[in-house]
């Protein structure tokens, strides 16, 4: 099992809509999916369709107080979710100390059952973001193309290695930095691409989401880039995105078999 945060302190840029449409993608190619949701917001199960209240099922408040005994909601047979609700906001300001509660319990026997656990993280530079840095194997920013989020993106990176600096048990890898909600038509663009790839080098992750009426559209109609047709620009995107990670991740082994060129 592997696991992977989606972070950024801005909001909006489309860390929910990364993890949803990502994790569909895995989950419908045969990659067992785990989605854990540490953003009191609780989009990921609104996107998603699925009751972030109920008691039954274990959220990611449980998880944090170390309870494990509830039993995991799945949406389908591969993806799995660990929703999250504002009872989580309690977490925001502890500090962690002597390593993360999440990352203990991700070692447990129920999360090894899945391939992947990908976390949603709230727009805030807190103990939330913390856990989920400290839990996670790979971290990954989206941002959107616009020059103020160069500086998000520095202090993102920034927040996510002086975290780690701070505990000793944990090497998470910086996976790399992805461009959402890209519009080739603005006259910026290129020159905002230009100065990232020179920041960022191999970090800049190649594959980029554009911005696109479809996939704002989609939580509206509780669909997934998965169920969209397969002449959408949106759908190939994401699915190269999909594709990408699970090489930078080296979870070859895992395979798309699918392919929207
Ligand atoms: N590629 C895209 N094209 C068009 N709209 C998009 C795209 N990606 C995200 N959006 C829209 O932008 C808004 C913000 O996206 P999202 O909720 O995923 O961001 P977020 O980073 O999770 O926000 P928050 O920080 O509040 O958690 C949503 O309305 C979403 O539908
Ligand atoms: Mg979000």
């Amino acid at each position: 099992m592997k696991s992977l945060a989606i972070l950024c302190q801005k909001g909006g840029v489309g860390k929910t809509t990364l993890v949803v449409n990502i994790a569909k993608i895995y989950s419908k190619n045969d990659i067992k999916t785990l989605i854990i949701d540490l953003d009191p917001q609780g989009n990921t199960s609104t996107y998603l369709d699925f009751d972030k209240n109920n008691e039954n099922i274990l959220t990611s408040q449980d998880l944090l107080l170390g309870k494990t005994e509830k039993e995991i909601g799945f949406l389908e047979e591969n993806l799995g979710i660990i929703p999250s609700n504002e009872t989580i906001l309690k977490f925001n300001n502890e500090k962690i100390v002597g390593g993360s509660i999440l990352q203990q319990k991700l070692k447990s026997f129920v999360f090894s059952n899945f391939d992947i656990v990908i976390i949603d993280t709230p727009p805030t530079m807190s103990s939330l973001v913390q856990e989920a840095i400290c839990a996670s194997d790979f971290y990954l920013i989206p941002t959107k193309p616009e020059f103020l989020a160069i500086e998000g993106v520095s202090q993102a990176m920034k927040f996510a290695k002086e975290t780690i600096s701070r505990q000793i048990s944990i090497s998470p890898i910086f996976l790399g930095v992805v461009l959402n909600q890209v519009d080739i038509t603005r006259s910026s663009y290129i020159d905002f691409e230009k100065e990232l790839e020179y920041l960022l080098a191999d970090k800049l992750i190649n594959s980029k989401i554009s911005s696109s009426a479809e996939v704002a559209d989609s939580p509206f109609y509780l669909k997934t880039v998965d169920e969209f047709d397969e002449h959408s620009k949106s759908k190939k995107e994401f699915y190269k995105l999909a594709k990408e990670l699970l090489e930078r991740m080296a979870l070859n082994e895992k395979i798309i078999e699918q392919s929207y060129n």
